[in-house]
């Protein structure tokens, strides 16, 4: 098996699934924009070859690239786990007849407006949205809408430019800060809690599937730099409270057209009970996700999606044992880290049950809170006991704090 695998060492945990493809048996041919004299030793007995593009994100040029490089060549798939990279990859399966997903599937996990106009077709509840490209567009479509309502780009990432407004005075101020986004979607604000709804697929059918809870909601969380993010994957998928998301989830992705991989849905759950689509991708979540669901199970996933897309085959057991949560930490100020406080004490404490302790030692520079969920490191952890869960995520969000000048 030959797999063409687009961006394989960036972001960072790219190279897990390098290293899963290797590990099942394929040859792996790396393509990323990385001098191969920069690629992490690690990573390089995981691949067959690799071919340096100078712009990845200039899909004309990654396809020309590629197809040239290949010339001679014959492979048997082309992957992509990176949001920015999964239309390149589908572009390059139709163009050298490869299976997969095609542009037109892939677009639909891609194009926030074409993704909830193919759900709602299918009947599933989708905030009422429309697609904007102006200031005019934008007034009209929020008198239709009305207020709160959301204003974001078509594919956008990170929350990245999204807005609750309010009213329309609020309107022209964000209308005023997002002239720089092209094409946005104007939607009717859903308020309830927000979980992930995230699947391996073979053939658009989970062959392994999780949930997870946003504390609190993700743009309240990347709005607020004194809160510390928190994400729980919830052992428990059989409760009542989940299975109408589970059942949106499940509708969603064959609305879509899924095929084999990884997909990431977001959802609402209003307080009347009501499910709500929220977005999806056909690629792994980020921010520690996957490595959340591998400390949920004690499972692989890296190397079981590998064998799912390359093999059609998932071996791992799927039986849930953990709640696993992971909180992200911010510092108190600018600049480089002075010091931790709390950390002796909750680890003390909750030791026994945290698994990563990735906190950001004195004397680091802080990282852009804004740019990257993960922030100024994280503190891992897991419990058989949902409460639990939650109580040591809640002590870790606000008895350790770490501090920058
Ligand atoms: N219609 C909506 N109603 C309420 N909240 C919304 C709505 N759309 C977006 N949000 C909030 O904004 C966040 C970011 O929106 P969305 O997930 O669509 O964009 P994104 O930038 O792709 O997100 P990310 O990359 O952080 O997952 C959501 O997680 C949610 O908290
Ligand atoms: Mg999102």
């Amino acid at each position: 098996m030959k797999v063409v695998f687009l961006a394989p060492s960036y972001p960072p945990e790219m190279q897990q699934y390098t290293r899963g493809l290797a590990e099942v048996g394929a040859e792996v041919y790396g393509v990323g924009d990385t001098a191969p004299a920069q690629l992490p030793a690690s990573l390089r007995p995981y691949l067959a070859d690799y071919l340096q593009v100078p712009r990845l994100l200039d899909e004309d040029d990654v396809v020309a690239k590629v197809s040239a490089w290949l010339r001679g060549r014959e492979v048997d798939r082309v992957l992509a786990n990176w949001e920015v990279m999964v239309l390149t990859a589908a572009r390059l399966r139709e163009r050298f007849g490869l299976p997969g997903m095609s542009v037109d599937t892939v677009l639909g996990f891609r194009d926030k407006q074409l993704m909830k106009e193919r759900v709602q077709r299918a009947g599933l509840r989708t905030p009422r949205s429309e697609r904007v490209r102006t200031v005019t567009e934008a007034r009209a479509a929020a008198e239709r809408i009305g207020y709160p309502l959301i204003l974001k780009p078509i594919s956008g990432a990170g929350s990245a430019d999204t807005y609750k407004i309010s009213d329309a005075a609020e309107l022209e101020t964000v209308l005023g800060r997002m002239r720089h986004v092209s094409v946005a979607s104007c939607e009717e604000y859903i308020s309830g809690e927000e979980f992930t709804f995230d699947t391996v697929c073979m053939g658009g059918v989970p062959a392994f599937m999780n949930v997870a809870q946003y504390l609190p909601p993700p743009l309240v969380a990347r709005s607020e730099e004194w809160v510390s993010p928190v994400i729980i994957t919830v052992r428990d998928l059989e409760q009542p409270k989940l299975a109408r998301g589970i059942e949106l989830g499940r509708g969603v992705l064959k609305a879509l057209g899924m095929g084999d991989g990884f997909t990431h849905m977001e959802w609402f759950r209003k307080p009347d009970g009501e499910v709500v689509f929220g977005e999806i991708g056909c690629r792994p979540g980020g921010a520690h996700l996957v490595d959340q669901m591998n400390y949920t199970c004690d499972i692989d996933l890296f190397r079981e999606w590998a064998r799912v897309v390359c093999h059609g085959r998932f071996e791992a057991p799927t039986t849930r044992k953990y709640n696993a949560a992971v909180i992200f930490k911010r510092a108190l100020g600018r600049g480089r880290i002075t010091r931790i406080e709390g950390l002796v004490d909750f680890m003390r404490s909750y030791g026994d049950h945290v698994v990563e302790e990735r906190l950001l030692r004195p004397g680091t520079h802080r990282r852009n809170w804004k740019h990257t969920l993960v922030s100024d490191g994280y503190i891992l952890l897991r419990h058989p006991d949902w409460d639990t869960t939650a109580r040591m995520a809640a002590a870790a969000a606000t008895q350790v704090t770490l501090y920058a000048e």
